[in-house]
């Protein structure tokens, strides 16, 4: 973790991304701190999917992009491809909606954690091993060594989410992008998987962008909060400031339709 004024790990600037020759960015502003949720809502097609693929270099073949992600002051849209794949998973990872997406349903969650952290890590077999219990214990698998043995479908959705977020962390990232990390999960397990994200923002350092749809889910978790609308970022600033004193009409429409206001 940084000392002294907090410096921006992850500088978006002037952001666009053109896909199918239709333009989906239109210069996107963010910029995430170590130890600070940063939340982004919007409407659905507003770019927070989009914004977060394209920091990862995930977007689609074909996608054209303009302006500058700077991750502590590399410019990665700029990077040769194979640098940036080296960076992916290292320095800034992503955890999705459907937290099979980062399993593999065949392999059992030591095997693939434990392959993980061989690759980047480059750990031997047995310090892998360790690792990965180390790591299921840090998202709260309960007997994380048993654990290890066991496949992705045998566990809840809530537990599996929590996996595919000790995947992310594996190698140390210092950027972890939630997109929607929650929204396929049960309502009773929501809270829980938020919770740790925010507990690990915390207690690593890691500068975390919650992507969500659900204001109330932001508003409960984040530091800094943005409103994206129609591939814009039409609001940012502090929680406290943008929940209470909206200055974006769009902002002002969203925090209307949130049914009571959830605070921490
Ligand atoms: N592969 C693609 N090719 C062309 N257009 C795309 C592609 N993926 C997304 N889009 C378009 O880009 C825009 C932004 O989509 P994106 O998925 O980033 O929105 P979002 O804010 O994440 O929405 P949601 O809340 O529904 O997840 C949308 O208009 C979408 O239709
Ligand atoms: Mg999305």
């Amino acid at each position: 973790m940084t000392t002294g004024p907090a410096v921006d790990v992850l500088k978006i600037s002037g952001l666009t991304v053109d896909l199918g020759g239709r333009r989906v960015l239109g210069g996107v502003d963010l910029a995430l701190r170590p130890g600070r949720v940063h939340g982004l809502a919007g409407e659905s097609g507003s770019g927070k999917t989009t914004t977060g693929l394209a920091v990862l270099g995930l977007l689609p073949p074909g996608a054209r992009t303009g302006g500058r992600v700077e991750l502590e002051g590399v410019d990665l849209l700029t990077l040769p491809r194979r640098r940036l794949a080296s960076l992916r998973g290292r320095s800034v990872s992503m955890v999705f909606q459907d937290p099979s997406t980062s399993l593999h349903p065949m392999l059992s969650v030591g095997h693939q954690l434990g392959d993980h952290l061989r690759h980047h890590l480059k750990l031997d077999r047995r310090a892998a091993r360790e690792k990965a219990a180390q790591l299921l214990a840090q998202v709260r698998i309960p007997n994380p060594r048993e654990a290890l043995r066991r496949y992705p479908h045998q566990f809840s959705g809530g537990m599996r989410q929590r996996i595919a977020i000790a995947v992310a962390l594996a190698c140390e990232p210092k950027v972890l992008i939630a997109d929607e990390p929650t929204t396929a999960l049960d309502v009773t397990v929501q809270a829980g998987v938020l919770r740790l994200l925010r507990d690990l923002c915390d207690d690593l350092g890691l500068a975390v962008l919650l992507v969500t749809h659900d204001l109330g889910v932001m508003s409960a978790l984040s530091d800094e909060v943005s409103v994206m609308r129609h591939g814009l970022v039409v609001e940012t600033g502090p929680r406290e400031r943008v929940l209470t004193a909206p200055r974006h009409e769009y902002t002002r429409t969203l925090l209307d339709a949130l049914p009571g206001r959830h605070t921490v």
